[in-house]
């Protein structure tokens, strides 16, 4: 009896629970955005704690998993696997250096905040125009790496998903900026 298949179901289990913790994320972002008083902050801020468990337990998850199914028959000389393994591990650089600090501002913004209507100073942070710019990114890499997980493409068809995942990052970041 080979594991191969069982360890592929809790690959899968993984990027479910990453597109759950995508999902929440731009929820509680155009929420924030749309609150008018700031007890609604604090909810959907409160909501924000699920995405904290979810998405380190589902990014190990990916990549244990993913490893495991890779050394067990592929190896890493593919492009769908190097750069989805290189995507992940971006995911896993951008999210918190570009959304920590901003939702830790926010965060902060709120306690400091008087109940009632948004004040001025929260209403600055919630509005972070890259904090708003950077809220598809994710979901795109992420449907990016199901191209190449599941097409297999080699070097030049990885390298033609990537580029359409960048315009397309690059195409919703500057219209929500706006
Ligand atoms: C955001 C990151 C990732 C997503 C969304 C993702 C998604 C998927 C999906 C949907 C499949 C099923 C494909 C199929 O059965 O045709 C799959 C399979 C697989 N993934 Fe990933 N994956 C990700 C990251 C990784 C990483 C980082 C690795 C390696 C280190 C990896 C290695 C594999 C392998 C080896 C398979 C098995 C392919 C097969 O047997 O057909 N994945 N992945």
């Amino acid at each position: 009896m080979t594991l191969y298949p069982y360890t592929l179901l809790l690959h899968i289990v993984g990027v479910i629970g990453l597109f759950i913790a995508i999902s929440l994320e731009l929820i509680i972002t155009s929420r924030l955005q749309a609150a008018k008083v700031t007890t609604q902050v604090h909810e959907w801020l409160t909501l924000g704690r699920v995405i904290d468990l979810i998405l380190p337990v589902s990014a190990v998850l990916i990549l244990v998993s993913g490893l495991v199914l890779t050394f067990s028959v592929w190896g890493l000389n593919h492009a769908w696997i190097d750069l989805s393994l290189g995507l992940l591990i971006l995911l896993g650089i951008l999210s918190p250096v570009i959304n920590g600090p901003r939702m830790k501002a926010i965060h902060v913004a709120a306690k400091a905040a008087p109940e009632g209507e948004i004040s001025a100073s929260l209403r600055k942070v919630i509005a972070d125009p890259v904090l708003r710019a950077y809220v598809p990114v994710p979901g795109l890499v992420a449907l990016g790496a199901i191209v190449l997980m599941v097409l297999k493409l080699d070097w030049l068809g990885s390298g033609i998903v990537m580029a359409l995942v960048l315009i397309a990052s690059l195409i919703f970041a500057f219209s929500l900026k706006r």
